[in-house]
């Protein structure tokens, strides 16, 4: 259903890489609400193709852009500007990605270039962002900016490995440049603490099923999907959220207040 909560708002979305990113999900949903946007992803998921896809459903532009050069994202801001015909309302930022999951290495025996270039790709890259936008006062007033993060910044998860620091990273940023943002443009910079998804990057953490269905069992409401980050997400680039501004939103079914619940007890009690 449509509420036309974003019409005549213009955004840049980052992170569509295929039907199950949250960035994809999300596209999808801004556009049924009457928001126009660019795409962007790095250049070598560009090659995968599937973005083109969602550029056509969604009638929007696509451009390329590493998030961790800053030649690319002052590219990015000033032709989305162009293309989009003037000041940007809303960003999605939901990029991530650790090298050392990837490549296998334990949190006890961190490659550090590794750990170094994760770190600038999931979580320096949104204070790139941020600050290029910020640089070219590329936002109008009361605009959006949403990052995309988890819950280990906060609590152990021993299988996110390097991707927890990161996170704790980003959402530090949320804070400290959403109060110049919102001081200097009346701008909201957010984080949304997800529920464990399967998509690529979630599906690349260690023992995830098991992990997602641990999640789907401690929470009262059963795991958030992709689909309903999307909503979330809308709704926090609406005008119905305006002073909403420096928060880490914990969107995960109540999984982040609950010490125990019934099924998991009774798992343990058979
Ligand atoms: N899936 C989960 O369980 C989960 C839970 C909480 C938060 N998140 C976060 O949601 C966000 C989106 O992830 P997703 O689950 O949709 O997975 P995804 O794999 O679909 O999206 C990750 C995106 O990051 C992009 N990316 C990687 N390196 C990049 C670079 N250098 N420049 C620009 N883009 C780059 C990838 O191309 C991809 O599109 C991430 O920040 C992730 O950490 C995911």
């Amino acid at each position: 259903m449509s509420y036309n909560l974003l019409k005549g708002k213009r955004g840049i979305i980052f992170g569509a890489l295929d039907e199950h990113s949250i960035a994809w999900k999300t596209a999808e949903r801004v556009h049924e609400e009457g928001g126009t946007f660019v795409l962007t992803n790095a250049p070598v998921a560009m090659r995968m193709g599937q973005i083109k896809v969602l550029a056509e459903k969604t009638g929007s532009e696509i451009i390329p852009a590493d998030a961790t050069s800053q030649e690319d994202l002052e590219n990015l801001v000033s032709k989305s500007m162009e293309i989009l015909g003037g000041k940007l309302d809303f960003v999605l930022h939901s990029i991530g990605m650790s090298i050392n999951v990837r490549k296998g290495r334990h949190y006890t025996d961190e490659n550090y270039d590794f750990t170094a270039k994760g770190w600038d790709i999931s979580a320096l890259s949104f204070h790139r962002v941020l600050q290029n936008l910020y640089k070219a006062d590329a936002m109008n007033e009361w605009g959006s900016i949403v990052a995309l993060t988890y819950m280990a910044a906060q609590r152990t998860f021993p299988d996110y490995n390097d991707m927890a620091d990161n996170k704790a990273y980003l959402e530090s940023v949320a804070r400290s440049f959403g109060y110049f943002f919102g001081k200097e443009k009346k701008v909201r910079v957010n984080t949304i603490s997800q529920s464990p998804t399967a998509t690529t990057a979630g599906s690349g953490v260690k023992g995830f099923d098991g992990f997602i269905s641990y999640a789907e069992k401690m929470s009262p409401l059963g795991n958030a999907t992709a689909q309903d980050c999307a909503d979330y997400t809308v709704s926090l680039f609406s005008d119905l959220t305006k002073k909403v501004t420096m928060q880490n939103l914990f969107h995960d079914g109540g999984f982040s207040n609950t010490g125990v619940s019934q099924e998991v007890i009774e798992r343990f009690s058979e």
